[in-house]
């Protein structure tokens, strides 16, 4: 029996927190970690933004080449971990992983700073960089190349999609009695259970 009625959609309810996000002080609600793993299971993490999210799932943007992108190819799974402090929560999201059309990575690129478009061209993520001067050199090479032009996206540079198939809300409560809501998806609908702390 539950106490309380919750939300029974797991997106309305991120919905509602990561509005109530954007009026706290905190810089960056978006910033979240994202957690891949290589085909034999060896997990790795670092933060990235999310830059979209739906019943369809939760998007971020990267280099194809970089480390995350290449574990995420030979293992399309990944998991994301949101922490805000503001309201007391924990998110975390799991699922498998898409990569967006090549019309859905344009259509954000075109969105970015012009000077991040150009880093986007400049930097080979993830690759050993010998000498910070060679950035520098390639960043201001690309400047010149479209110079009085629109940076094209990179065709190496795109985003992914996790579909949720658990998402998990995590929120403080008093004597380290946490309470946990799980939902799992289950077809078109969400299973909702609670977890002990
Ligand atoms: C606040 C913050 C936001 C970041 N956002 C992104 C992002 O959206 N996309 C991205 O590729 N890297 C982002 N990074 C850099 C990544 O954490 C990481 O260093 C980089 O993507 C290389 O990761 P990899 O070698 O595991 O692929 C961000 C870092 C921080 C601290």
């Amino acid at each position: 029996m539950r106490y309380m009625q919750i939300e029974n959609n797991p997106i309305r309810r991120f919905a509602e927190l990561f509005e109530r996000m954007q009026k706290t002080d905190v810089p960056e609600p978006a910033a979240v970690i994202l957690a891949t793993a290589t085909s034999d299971g060896k997990p790795s993490v670092r933060v990235v933004l999310l830059k979209g999210f739906d019943e369809n799932g939760f998007v971020f943007y990267t280099n194809l080449e970089s480390r995350k992108a290449i574990e995420l190819r030979e293992n399309p799974f990944a998991a994301l971990c949101f922490y805000w402090e503001p309201v007391d929560y924990q998110v975390r999201v799991e699922g498998s992983v898409e990569q967006l059309s090549e019309a859905e990575a344009d259509d954000y690129f075109a969105t970015r700073p012009r000077g991040s478009q150009i880093g986007a061209w400049a930097s080979k993520q993830s690759a050993v960089l010998t000498k910070r001067r060679t950035l520098v050199l390639r960043f201001l090479k690309y400047q010149k190349e479209f110079w009085g032009k629109e940076v094209p996206r990179p065709s190496f540079w795109s985003g992914f999609r996790l579909i949720p198939q658990h998402i998990e809300f995590w929120r403080r409560q008093k004597n380290r009695l946490h309470a946990r809501d799980l939902y799992t998806k289950d077809g078109h609908n969400w299973l909702i259970s609670t977890l002990y702390p």
